[in-house]
């Protein structure tokens, strides 16, 4: 839902729920503090500036994060741009003319209610206070006032008015702004959309849950300009492209709700909106929306900025309302997607802790066997790693075949080379990040010209030819 029209529904919970537990305030419950740990323990993603303290609710996407949330932004982009026909791609300024901002609403309009405690200053927002005094001392309150979520920089040496910009508080609007160039170049029909994907700031009150909610985070938005008359229809569809994206990403249906937003609680131009929610371990909440803008950014940029931005239709059908042949405003479908609350659900539904039964896979350790196997089983296009190369001894007759298979394998998939410590202590570190395959140079390989490929699931091990590894992993990851 967007910030406007949630606005109206903080209002409506405040007055509604003053005594409902605020979940988003608080330690992370349990489920979040493994995933929390694992990901720092194995560099997936951590504090940001932590050699100098860290700064507040910034997180950094370690070697095997990167990975991760590339793979999500990679096959979203291939999924919605390059396989289909009707949506191109924009990637524009993060910078726009602070009037960008002022013709979307975004300058009046885009804030959450703030208040402060009189006694000890921390500030909240009203919206997730579960009581009227101060959580923290119990103080009383301010009234709530709004508090404007865009970040502000200065373009040039110049500090003042004049030279103000806004950091980009959602990737939508430079789809809008550009709309009529990137229509002329392209001479897209109707329906047709742009897409985006990158970073978004916003100054939130009260970041947290990890990357839940942060002030620095990525979108991948689409706007699907459609004729009015047939905007159900498309809405619909998006509904169901948002359902088989979920169910790709590995999201099981079970921990998912579609909330409609009634009327009132949706922005002012939203005829309709729909938050996908996910039941996070602190609760349940938006994970993505899907609004229906009608033509309220574009009618907006037309009026600011002066230019025509109207939609010519070259077929110009006589069995259209008059208002719609000819020249008009299209309107607007709006799938939204978070790329980091894609990667924390991504990890969620991933995570799993299993008893090892088989001998062969148990794991010595100074407090005795370990029988527990910490597994995420990513989809296998997602997985940040897909092969791991593991030669079952330093010596460099195994060595030597298995750096060989790595430089071939590594041409066309993420692989990792590790020859430390036991066989069993590798599989458990490749298990805990999500590796697909294990392949194993052992002794016999000399011999036999084969090796051992595991599979992260089954645990299952599988004698393969070397000549035939490089199309038998192809096949089994159908990359
Ligand atoms: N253009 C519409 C728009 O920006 P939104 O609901 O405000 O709508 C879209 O944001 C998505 O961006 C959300 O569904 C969520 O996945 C992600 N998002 C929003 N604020 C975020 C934040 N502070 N931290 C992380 N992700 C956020």
């Amino acid at each position: 839902m967007s910030k406007l029209g949630r606005f109206n529904r903080i209002m409506r919970f405040m007055i509604n729920n003053k005594n409902n537990k605020n979940s988003e305030i608080g330690a992370p419950s349990n489920g979040m503090e493994k995933i929390i740990s694992l990901c720092k323990r194995r560099g997936f993603i951590f504090p940001g500036s932590e050699i100098y303290g860290g700064l507040a609710n910034s997180w950094d996407y370690g070697p095997l994060g990167a990975e991760l949330k590339n793979n999500i932004k990679q096959e979203w982009w291939k999924r919605f741009v390059h396989q289909r026909t009707d949506i191109v791609g924009l990637d524009a300024a993060l910078m726009m003319n602070p009037k960008v901002w002022q013709a979307s609403g975004h300058v009046a309009g885009f804030s959450d209610p703030l208040v402060e405690c009189k006694k000890c200053h921390h500030r909240f927002r009203a919206d997730q206070l579960t009581a009227d005094h101060c959580p923290e001392c119990e103080g009383q309150l301010t009234a709530a006032k709004q508090f404007n979520l865009m970040f502000k920089t200065f373009i040039g040496p110049a500090e003042d008015e004049a030279s103000r910009v806004y950091l980009r508080p959602e990737t939508a609007q430079a789809m809008f702004v550009d709309f009529k160039t990137i229509l002329e170049t392209t001479r897209r029909r109707l329906p047709f959309g742009i897409a985006q994907m990158g970073k978004a700031f916003r100054n939130e009150i009260t970041p947290g849950n990890f990357i839940f909610r942060t002030r620095e985070f990525e979108q991948m938005e689409i706007e699907y300009f459609v004729r009015e008359t047939e905007w159900e229809k498309h809405f619909e569809y998006w509904l169901g492209e948002m359902k088989a994206w979920l169910k790709h990403l590995g999201v099981s249906e079970k921990h998912l709700r579609y909330a409609e937003i009634p009327e009132g609680e949706r922005a002012h131009y939203s005829k309709r909106t729909v938050d996908v929610e996910y039941e996070y371990p602190f609760g349940r909440k938006e994970l993505y929306g899907l609004a229906y803008r009608g033509n309220f950014d574009l009618t907006q940029h037309e009026k600011a900025s002066g230019q025509d931005l109207k939609y010519v239709d070259p077929e110009n059908p006589k069995d259209l309302p008059d208002r719609q042949a000819g020249k008009f405003l299209p309107h607007v479908i709006e799938p939204t997607w978070g790329v980091d609350r894609s990667v924390l659900v991504a990890m969620l539904e991933a995570y799993q802790e299993e008893e090892v039964k088989s001998k062969k896979e148990k794991v010595k350790s100074e407090e005795g066997e370990e029988d527990i196997r910490v597994v995420l089983k990513f989809p296998k296009w997602l997985a940040p790693i897909k092969i791991a190369i593991l030669p079952l001894s330093k010596k460099p007759e195994l060595s030597k075949i298995a750096r060989k298979l790595h430089k071939e394998l590594s041409q066309k998939f993420v692989c990792e080379y590790d020859e430390t410590q036991s066989i069993g202590k590798r599989y458990r570190r490749q298990d805990e990040i999500g590796t697909p395959y294990c392949v194993t140079v052992d002794f016999e390989t000399k011999k036999d010209k084969a090796v051992t490929v595991r599979d992260r699931d089954t645990m299952k091990q599988k004698r393969v030819k070397v000549a035939k590894l490089a199309d038998y992993l192809n096949d089994e990851l159908a990359i």
